[in-house]
């Protein structure tokens, strides 16, 4: 059966492969977190890896506290660059496709239209930079890969945005939330399934040759507090959110004012039909209460 590594299976995008993972049954799925594989460390890698004939590893696996990697530099360089390039190395040794996942902050968030992916990358912190030095030793050292940069992603998994607003929500009567840095949610839910449809696309079509960077949000544009109006309204919390400016928010990274990502390429390579963001929130949040 052809075998799947999912790294870093335990965060919220990695959580929701396993879910769908039953749903396809074609594939073998190998599910490690650092406790069984730590991607920082080449030995783990090759150890784990050799013999084992796997043909796919989607790496979860990431450094993604933004404000923290501002004051811890060197580990989410070594998470979010290096131990991509030892994924890289591996993969390339080995002849496994790699997909990973990258961010909406490498750009600068200065644009006014949605970013294609060979756009400028000017990322605004350490989070962005090192997710960047990621995706380019990916390139450099293993060509066929497929990179998919993603923004906001939320799930019934971890911590994210869209439960702690939930949360907020029902203890408080009103909640400021950003206004003007705007971008578009992303249910992990799907971009797991983006992910085993882009496997199963290129494991059918021998001549498949599409590799590269894609970007992948849910379809449509709003702001921090469109997001978290809409989270209020469907988690039938009585909280009134009102509009705050990022220079009212003091936090330790800077984050892009625009970060909307073009996924004409995705749609087009891969023939998916994306869901706008607006309908995803009732579906996370009936799982989060069932
Ligand atoms: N979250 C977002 O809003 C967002 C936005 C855009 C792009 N992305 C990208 O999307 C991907 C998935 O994000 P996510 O939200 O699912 O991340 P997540 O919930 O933070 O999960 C990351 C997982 O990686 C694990 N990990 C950390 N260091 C590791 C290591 N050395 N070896 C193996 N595993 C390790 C973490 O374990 P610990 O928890 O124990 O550290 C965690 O289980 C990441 O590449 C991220 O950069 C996320």
């Amino acid at each position: 059966m052809t075998k799947i590594l999912v790294t870093g299976s335990n965060g919220q995008l990695g959580s929701e492969i396993k879910e769908l993972s039953s749903i396809f049954p074609e594939f073998e799925f190998i599910f490690t977190d650092v406790a069984e594989l730590d991607i920082t460390s080449p030995k783990a890698l090759s150890d784990f890896i050799t013999g084992k004939k796997i043909k796919y590893l989607i790496n979860c696996a990431a450094y993604t506290n933004v404000d923290q990697a501002e004051k811890d530099e060197e580990t989410a360089r070594l998470i979010n660059a290096i131990a991509v390039k030892n994924l890289a190395e591996v993969s390339k040794l080995h002849e496994i496709t790699p997909i990973h996942i990258s961010t909406d902050y490498v750009f600068s968030g200065e644009g006014f239209k949605p970013y294609q992916e060979n756009e400028t990358i000017a990322p605004q912190g350490v989070y962005g930079n090192t997710k960047f030095e990621g995706e380019e030793f990916l390139r450099t050292i293993c060509l066929k890969h497929i990179i998919i940069r993603t923004s906001w992603l939320y799930s019934p998994f971890g911590k994210n945005f869209l439960k702690t607003m939930i949360n907020l929500g029902k203890d408080k009567d009103q909640l400021g939330v950003i206004v003007d840095q705007v971008g578009t949610p992303t249910y992990a839910h799907d971009l797991a399934s983006c992910i085993i449809q882009i496997i199963k696309k290129i494991h059918a079509d021998k001549d498949f040759n599409d590799y590269g960077t894609y970007h992948y949000s849910n379809e449509g544009v709003c702001s921090w507090f469109d997001f978290a109006s809409e989270i209020q309204i469907e988690a039938k919390n009585d909280c009134k959110i009102n509009t705050i400016e990022s220079k009212d928010f003091k936090c330790l990274a800077k984050r892009p004012h625009y970060s909307v990502l073009n996924k004409s390429k995705i749609k087009h390579i891969f023939g998916l039909d994306i869901p706008h963001w607006r309908g995803r929130i009732s579906h996370c949040i009936n799982r989060i209460n069932s």
